[in-house]
């Protein structure tokens, strides 16, 4: 692809925010690590300097070789970006006297620059850094300043290299969307042609010569990332795309029945395969967390493997697999570098099955698989559904699981995302689920005393998982759905309310 943007990151808890908005503005971009430069450059147009939690002073510092970019290529140091340009070029950079962090406002040096068209003077950008460009190299011209920062925007003369001590990435810079277009579109002069419609069109074409006449075989979890694979798939190769949905006895209420119908429904060549009694027969008795993950793991595998050698001939395993699991992302603490979740279930099945990996959302981030299904015309309810684990409701059991447990909590759960619906909630929430406690506790019903089950209700507010607040659920809501549940629910006579944050708590309870 020739209108690609390479996006170099030097560690910053950022650089997935800038690749976002680059895409937001309907441009491809690729993340690579700053030490992972690829050889070939010709396909990137335009390239961003992330920011850093390093000083470019320190020795271990990234410190890459930019000689085949800078002045060759379209280029934005951001934050540690524009000191890496200014340090290796004859500029001084220290560290600032005061920590220069928040909002400031910009007053631009020099007038009609085309980088700031159409953003006002005085416009407010986010700053975040403790080392500040004392002295711009040769041959640059200040573009702007702020406040505290004299040198907040300067560019090199004779060449399209700007670069900036603020964060066009973050939301608090007001016009760091329309600076970012400024630089790619009319310096770089790349195209806004990347919208979901072309992705759909040249991923389908991509698909279908890739895999021409080959079988291929797609776990569907019933989730947004392997249905929305499954669509693309579907449209390129049609009823050689082979589905399984397996029903481990852990999903919501109805969920398996509900969900395969409605993959029918789509036209998708779906089988579902309902292992329950399989999984909760490997699963009795075991109380350990991991160890029930594990067990599910590896019964799933068995049960998808026995399923895949019914399809004669397969070539392929296609995965849902999205961006934020495959970039490579630096580490600042020396520790090892990948980012990969090993409880995401990335890295798919074991190798005896030889099959080649296909995974058509690899470049793209959730929201934009979103968007991609929309393009598609997927159901709705389908795309906004919140994330679900693997492992089910095994680790919202605590302690060990029966049949009886899965079916309080498939009806306990059932009343609670219910209600948020009917209460116009769950789209306002990120994830929300409850969890069985290993308690029993006393309570009254008539003239006789209780002990009965204890359940956790937990809704949060999050972006990716890996930090979440709790929602402030309305009082009445919580009285109605609690009041609802010790109704309804035989067996649970007590129910509370998470209000812990990630971290440290965590969203699941195991
Ligand atoms: P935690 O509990 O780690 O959850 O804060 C973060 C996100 O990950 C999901 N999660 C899992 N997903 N297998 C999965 O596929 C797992 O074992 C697992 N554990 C947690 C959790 O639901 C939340 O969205």
């Amino acid at each position: 692809m020739q209108n690609n943007v390479l996006v170099l990151d030097f560690g910053s808890q950022y650089t997935q925010l800038i690749a976002r908005r680059v895409r937001e503005l309907n441009i491809f971009c690729e993340i690579k690590p700053y030490n992972k430069l690829p050889e070939d450059l010709s396909s990137y147009k335009a390239v961003i300097l992330s920011g850093s939690p390093f000083s470019v002073r320190a020795t271990d510092a990234p410190h890459p070789d930019l000689s085949q970019i800078k002045g060759k290529k379209p280029l934005l140091g951001i934050c540690y970006g524009a000191q890496y340009l200014a340090h290796f070029n004859g500029g001084e950079v220290s560290a600032s006297n005061t920590r220069e962090y928040g909002r400031a406002k910009l007053s631009f040096v020099k007038e009609d620059e085309p980088f700031f068209r159409n953003i006002s003077a005085d416009s407010q950008v986010w700053m975040s850094h403790a080392d500040t460009i004392k002295s711009l190299p040769e041959q640059t011209s200040l573009l702007a300043s702020t406040h505290d920062v004299e040198n907040a925007a300067y560019k090199f003369e004779g060449e399209d290299t700007y670069a900036i001590q603020f964060h066009p990435e973050v939301y608090h810079t007001k016009d760091g969307k329309q600076l970012l277009a400024n630089f790619l579109v009319n310096i770089a002069g790349l195209e806004q042609t990347w919208t979901p419609d072309a992705f759909v069109e040249t991923t389908v074409a991509d698909l279908k010569s890739k895999i021409g006449n080959d079988k291929v075989i797609l776990g569907l979890s019933g989730g947004v990332d392997s249905s929305v694979a499954a669509v693309l798939l579907h449209k390129a190769i049609g009823k050689n795309l082979y589905c399984i949905f397996v029903n481990n006895g852990l999903l919501r209420k109805n969920e398996y029945h509900e969900v395969l119908k409605q993959y029918e429904g789509m036209g998708l060549n779906v089988k579902g395969v309902d292992a329950s009694a399989r999984f909760l027969n490997e699963l009795a008795g075991e109380s350990d967390p991991e160890t029930k993950r594990k067990i599910i793991g590896r019964v799933f595998i068995e049960v998808f493997d026995d399923e895949s050698h019914l399809v004669e001939n397969a070539k392929w395993l296609a995965q849902g697999t999205i961006y934020p699991d495959v970039i490579e992302s630096v580490s600042v603490t020396g520790g090892p570098s990948a980012t990969i979740k090993s409880h995401h279930n990335v890295g798919g099945l074991p190798d005896f099955m030889k099959l080649k990996v296909v995974e058509p959302l690899k470049m793209l981030f959730k929201d934009e698989v979103r968007r991609v299904g929309t393009s598609m015309h997927l159901d709705k309810d389908l795309l906004g559904r919140h994330p679900f684990p693997g492992p089910g409701l095994a680790i919202r059991i605590l302690g060990d699981i029966t049949p009886e447990k899965v079916t309080i909590l498939q009806e306990v759960d059932h009343i609670f995302i219910q209600g948020l619906r009917e209460w116009d909630l769950y789209d306002k929430v990120w994830q929300a689920g409850a969890m069985l406690l290993p308690v029993d506790s006393v309570g009254v019903m008539g003239d006789e005393r209780t002990y009965e089950k204890c359940v956790a209700l937990r809704a949060v507010e999050s972006t990716d998982g890996m930090t979440a607040d709790w929602v402030n659920l309305p009082y009445e809501f919580l009285q109605k759905t609690s009041n609802d549940i010790i109704n309804k629910v035989r067996g649970v006579n007590r129910v509370v309310y998470d209000i812990s944050s990630k971290p440290p708590a965590t969203i699941e309870w195991e």
